[in-house]
């Protein structure tokens, strides 16, 4: 069965960039999202970052114009009835996800595959509230999707070969590296990555340094192209939590216990870039 109709949900973060670089491939999407708001801030930033490509010279402005023809919004689930692929990303809570799954199993087609972009959520505990567990997959994209090139796609314990060979395939018609992984928490890209964000957080939270000398000596010292501090702004506080309570609880070692002032952060609303304030002020 040939993939022509794509329904994302979640119109945040990744949400809108995932809308997009399937749009400007070919597909038609169907953007889903709880919050209207949403829905309009994403159509926002699709128009912003494809005007971007068109300025730079790297899409011509009939393809922009075909692309966001190709995009459709709304806030009804039941719109996805005529998807041919789903991908997922709403909030990163797992009881959250399991509970749309398992709608969504009962709305779209039977031979449909369901993916998540979860950053860290057993894809194999998602796929077990559905009757198709062996086409449920992760298909983990990267900030910003339009131009980061690589795709983690990760196998439950029940993701069938015919389905990875499937999205490995998808995620190369969208111009992207799709790298194969096991469904263990994290993955590999949030298991290692997200330790070393938290221990920015605590270096900062036992005053050993300044946040912008933190993030210069990552920086500079390990050539990484921003600072974990910078980074995880630009990932969402709430999400870097979100992740590291999935790996505390799902290792069970206490090395991924979440710094406190991330937590503080979060409770405050400071959620990065997205809220306008993190570790840095965004107004
Ligand atoms: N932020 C990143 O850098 C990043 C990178 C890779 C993967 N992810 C993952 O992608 C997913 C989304 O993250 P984000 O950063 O885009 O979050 P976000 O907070 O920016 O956006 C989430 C969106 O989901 C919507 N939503 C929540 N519950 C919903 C529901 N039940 N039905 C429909 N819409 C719902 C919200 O209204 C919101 O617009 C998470 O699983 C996250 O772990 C995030």
């Amino acid at each position: 069965m040939q993939i022509q109709r794509v329904g994302v949900i979640g119109a945040g973060t990744m949400g809108n960039g995932i809308a997009q670089v399937f749009a400007q491939s070919g597909y038609e999407v169907r953007l889903v999202d709880a919050m209207p708001a949403a829905l309009d801030r994403a159509t926002g930033t699709i128009e912003k970052s494809l005007g971007k490509f068109v300025e730079k010279g790297k899409l011509k402005a009939e393809d922009r114009d075909a692309a966001l023809a190709r995009l459709t919004t709304g806030g009804d689930l039941e719109a996805l009835g005529e998807v041919d692929y789903v991908v997922e990303a709403i909030i990163e809570d797992a009881a959250v996800k399991k509970d749309l799954f398992a709608r969504l199993d009962s709305i779209t087609k039977p031979h449909v595959i369901l993916s998540s972009n979860t950053s860290s959520i057993s894809i194999t505990k998602i796929a077990a509230t559905t009757k198709r567990p062996d086409k449920v997959i992760g298909m983990h994209f990267f900030n910003p999707v339009p131009l980061m090139k690589l795709v983690e796609v990760i196998r439950g314990i029940a993701t069938s070969d015919e389905t990875y060979a499937k999205v490995k395939a998808l995620s190369e018609k969208l111009g992207k590296v799709p790298v194969e992984c096991n469904d263990y928490p994290g993955f590999v890209s949030n298991r290692v990555l997200m330790p070393m964000i938290n221990e920015a957080v605590f270096a900062l939270h036992e005053g050993v340094a300044t946040k912008e000398s933190i993030d210069e000596i990552m920086k500079l010292g390990m050539n990484h192209p921003m600072g974990p501090l910078t980074l995880a702004d630009f990932i969402g506080l709430d999400v870097c939590l979100a992740i590291l309570n999935v790996l505390h609880e799902g290792l069970g070692d206490p090395k991924y216990r979440p710094c406190p002032l991330l937590k503080k952060y979060v409770d405050a609303g400071w959620l990065g870039r997205k809220s306008g304030k993190g570790f840095y002020d965004y107004a």
